[in-house]
């Protein structure tokens, strides 16, 4: 369970009146040798915590799991989801340390691992296959929950029975209770984003699978249409339900641009071309904005758009290079415009709740948006001062690198990498015993005293990366803290495509 309230539009104004230091990124090498060398040499070994944030996604998967799976003490789970309105809704992802299936996030998390695989996929070598079965086993669960046209069934599982439970997947019994939207009962939130997942997928399919990849671009069409014709917000029809968990905050019109981005991408039918020329302004295009995550993706698609433009010299998305630079000079330390907020240590601090995802997400468009500069011979303009693609570049590792270790505290916030990482993350079937160990159903509440123990969790969810330090640099690990112990599919998705171009540019040491 992650409660992401979402403080966007305080937090712009807030942020706006924050001056940012000299001190917003400290270098943290000086135990490190190699620091005065040239940085062609890894501080970490980028590959290895690849591997980890990809072999995650095997932890987090729900339904009837492989024989290759790799996390073993995982079983199969919710086995009969999806009964509850007569389809077959087994499989999919929970999002986090709980026993539910959100249908918004899970959208949200495939969207960007397939962006990750479009972007920095060619640099992934054996590690490609694995990043591609995460995708399917998003879309194969997302297919099932688009069947039937004008209907998607955006969640399973009561998110208040199940969160007063600390169960193992394996074990839950709370009820599975299957939400859905339709024409009288819209979510052009999850509906928009499900369809750009499943064009973004299609398009990491589109050799490896054609086939696949042709049933994936046809459900996008047909899911965006109903995205866009039966207008509404889900946390109305669903408040209860998706509220406070995944509530959308931000509205829809995020998603239906950035959803009409990636089908225009994945069709390059010039119909999406012409909806984003008439509409971007009333989606937002323009609106200040520098958060990305699971609710807001008005940056994303002002990155997305801004490549149209850079590398396909459509011209009619001019305005997206500008658009994309005004959220690249706000997280600039110094520049104008500068509009963000770091921690002593240098992290990206946005919300107390989950950072890390905002930290994974960010870094992941500075690199993507550094890679459509160098391509297009391109730079910056923040204000008078000039921002080059390995300016952006240096701003990422330097997240990434915080992440996996060089902060105060010496913490890797990835789990399983580094002598030191979170012992105590907000995860049920990790901090309980496994099936193998405790084949005895373990009860609802029979948990909690697990859960309020300090004992560190027995089973390693190798590559979970949790909400993250708090404002200032500390870190408790306490299981019961979900604030900043929870991991999420979301945060490990974006952080993907990050490690892979690492992995590539500052080979091993
Ligand atoms: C974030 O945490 C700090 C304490 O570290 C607290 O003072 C503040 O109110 C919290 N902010 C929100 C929005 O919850």
């Amino acid at each position: 369970m992650i409660f992401s309230l979402s403080f966007t539009l305080l937090f712009s104004l807030f942020s706006t009146l924050l001056l940012l230091h000299s001190n917003a990124f400290p270098l943290h090498y000086h135990n490190h040798p190699l620091h005065h060398h040239h940085s062609r040499f890894a501080t970490h070994n980028y590959r290895d915590a690849l591997s980890k944030s990809i072999l995650f996604f095997e932890g987090q998967r729900s339904g009837k799991l492989l024989s290759n799976q790799r996390i073993s003490w995982r079983k199969d789970s919710a086995l009969s989801d999806g009964s509850a309105m007569h389809v077959d809704l087994v499989g999919g992802y929970y999002d986090a340390g709980d026993n539910v299936k959100f249908g918004f996030p899970m959208a949200f998390t495939t969207t960007m691992l397939s962006w990750s695989v479009i972007e920095f996929g060619g640099l992934m070598k054996s590690e490609l296959q694995n990043a591609r079965e995460a995708i399917r086993w998003g879309t194969d669960y997302l297919l099932k929950a688009t069947v039937h046209p004008n209907i998607i069934y955006v969640q399973v599982g009561d998110a208040k029975k199940d969160h007063a439970c600390w169960e193992r997947p394996e074990d839950m019994d709370t009820p599975r209770s299957v939400f859905k939207i339709d024409a009288n009962n819209p979510g052009s939130e999850v509906a928009a984003e499900t369809a750009a997942a499943l064009a973004a997928a299609s398009l990491v399919f589109r050799r490896s699978d054609p086939v696949y990849s042709k049933i994936l671009v046809r459900r996008a069409i047909r899911v965006f249409q109903f995205a866009d014709k039966y207008r509404g917000a889900y946390s109305n029809s669903l408040k209860h339900v998706v509220c406070p968990f995944y509530c959308d905050y931000s509205g829809y019109l995020d998603e239906l641009l950035w959803g009409a981005a990636w089908l225009h991408k994945a069709t390059k039918n010039p119909m999406y071309l012409n909806y984003i020329q008439v509409n971007g302004h009333i989606l937002g295009a323009a609106q200040f904005d520098n958060t990305f995550g699971w609710d807001n993706k008005h940056v994303g698609a002002r990155i997305l758009l801004s490549k149209e433009f850079l590398i396909q010299k459509v011209q009619s998305l001019h305005d997206y290079k500008g658009h994309a630079d005004n959220f690249i000079c706000s997280l600039i330390p110094g520049a104008s415009f500068s509009a963000s907020q770091y921690t002593p240590g240098g992290l990206l601090f946005k919300m107390n709740d989950s950072n890390m995802q905002y930290v994974t997400s960010t870094s992941f468009l500075l690199l993507t948006y550094a890679k459509y500069l160098t391509m297009s011979h391109m730079v910056v303009n923040c204000g008078g001062t000039t921002v080059t693609p390995k300016r952006l570049r240096t701003i990422a590792k330097k997240q990434v690198d915080y992440l996996l270790g060089d902060n105060p505290v010496k913490m890797s916030y990835m789990v399983g990498y580094g002598p030191r990482y979170p012992r105590r993350i907000h995860h049920r079937g990790s901090s309980l015993p496994s099936i193998a160990v405790h084949p005895g159903k373990i009860q609802c509440s029979a948990g909690f005293s697990v859960m309020n123990s300090q004992s560190p969790n027995p089973n390693v969810l190798v590559g979970a990366v949790v909400g993250g330090p708090d404002l200032h640099d500390r870190f408790p690990d306490e299981r019961s803290d979900y604030e900043q112990s929870e991991p999420a599919t979301y945060i490990n998705a974006p952080l993907v495509g990050s490690l892979a171009y690492l992995a590539h540019s500052f080979g091993q040491l």
